[in-house]
């Protein structure tokens, strides 16, 4: 097998754009895909803070150092969950892997906010992932916001993009269906979201990574085994096979013709949101933020 670009011996083969690279130019053409993901949609500029948020996983790595390598102006924001056993090994890898490219890290630490999710867990009376992905978002608008960066980058890739968007579809969520992309703009008390690897598969991604020689975290959260949406992100997978493009066609189909109406039918209904009456920050609840309702849950269960 020979690379479409240079002739070289290839080493990856992406049938989806119906090609094969040696490592140069994979990198190159990975390197494309972000910069027209970023681009394309308007995600910000090399003049904009971004805060990337940075799990430890394969993904949220290669977005960093990819967005720094692109000239960039990125720092990372890791949230410590305070899990014995899993949550030091995700630090270690993301402060190896800061330290090693000279990239600034910040670090935020639940158990100092009494919110390390093994005692959310004990206390809370029903699954920890919903809570922990809420608490997750909290801090990662709250750190993008005080230290007034431009955007929060997180590493989704388009699996996980068009497995969300297949289940917001099975059960026509429009709410999410108005929303959901790879840029979610700032407002009032929201930082703008951003999902720069939005045109790249979690296999594609994987390429990369391995690549560039990024050191990884691949333990699974012990709460949560099974990886999100694996059923989906399975059945699209053979879609794929069955007919490769069909995912990114899918992805790209909706962000040009679906998600407008949805959004203007979502604006016609309005949902109202106003400060939560403990930290500030916005809420739909017309009362305290679902961080702060767990704050309370927390107090009231000891
Ligand atoms: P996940 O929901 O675990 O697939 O993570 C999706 C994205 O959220 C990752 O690519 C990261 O950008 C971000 N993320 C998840 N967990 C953390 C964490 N503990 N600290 C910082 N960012 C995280
Ligand atoms: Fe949050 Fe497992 S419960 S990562
Ligand atoms: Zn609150």
């Amino acid at each position: 097998m020979k690379c479409k670009i240079c002739k070289a011996t290839a080493v990856v083969a992406l049938r989806s754009h119906n090609a094969a690279f040696c490592p140069d130019c994979y990198l190159k053409f990975f390197a494309r895909q972000v910069e027209k993901g970023i681009e394309g949609q308007k995600l910000f500029t090399r003049d904009e803070r971004i805060l990337v948020a940075l799990s430890g996983g394969k993904d949220s790595l290669a977005l960093m150092l990819e967005l720094s390598r692109q000239g960039y102006d990125v720092t990372g924001l890791h949230i410590d969950l305070g899990i014995p056993g899993s949550s030091p090994v995700a630090r270690g890898v993301v402060e190896r892997f800061c330290a090693r490219h000279g990239l600034k890290l910040m670090v935020r630490e639940l158990a100092a906010e009494g919110l390390a999710i093994p005692l959310v867990k004990e206390r809370l009376n029903r699954p920890v992932c919903s809570a922990c992905g809420k608490i997750k978002r909290h801090f990662f608008n709250k750190v993008a916001l005080d230290e007034g960066f431009d955007a929060l980058a997180t590493g989704h890739n388009l699996d996980d993009e068009v497995a969300r968007l297949f289940s917001n579809t099975l059960r026509w969520d429009t709410a999410y269906l108005s929303d959901q992309g790879p840029r979610l703009d700032g407002e009032d008390g929201f930082a703008r979201k951003v999902k720069p690897l939005w045109r790249l598969t979690e296999f594609e991604t994987a390429n990369y990574a391995f690549l560039m020689g990024i050191e990884h975290h691949y333990a699974p959260c012990p709460y949560s085994p099974g990886a999100s949406f694996s059923t989906l992100k399975a059945l699209l997978q053979r879609l794929e096979a069955a007919m490769p493009g069909r995912k990114l066609d899918f992805y790209q189909g909706f962000l040009a013709r679906a998600r407008p109406v949805f959004a203007r039918r979502e604006a016609e209904e309005g949902v109202e949101l106003a400060p939560c009456t403990s930290c500030g920050y916005p809420t739909s609840s017309g009362d305290m933020c679902g961080v702060c309702r767990i704050r309370e849950a927390l107090k009231d269960s000891k």
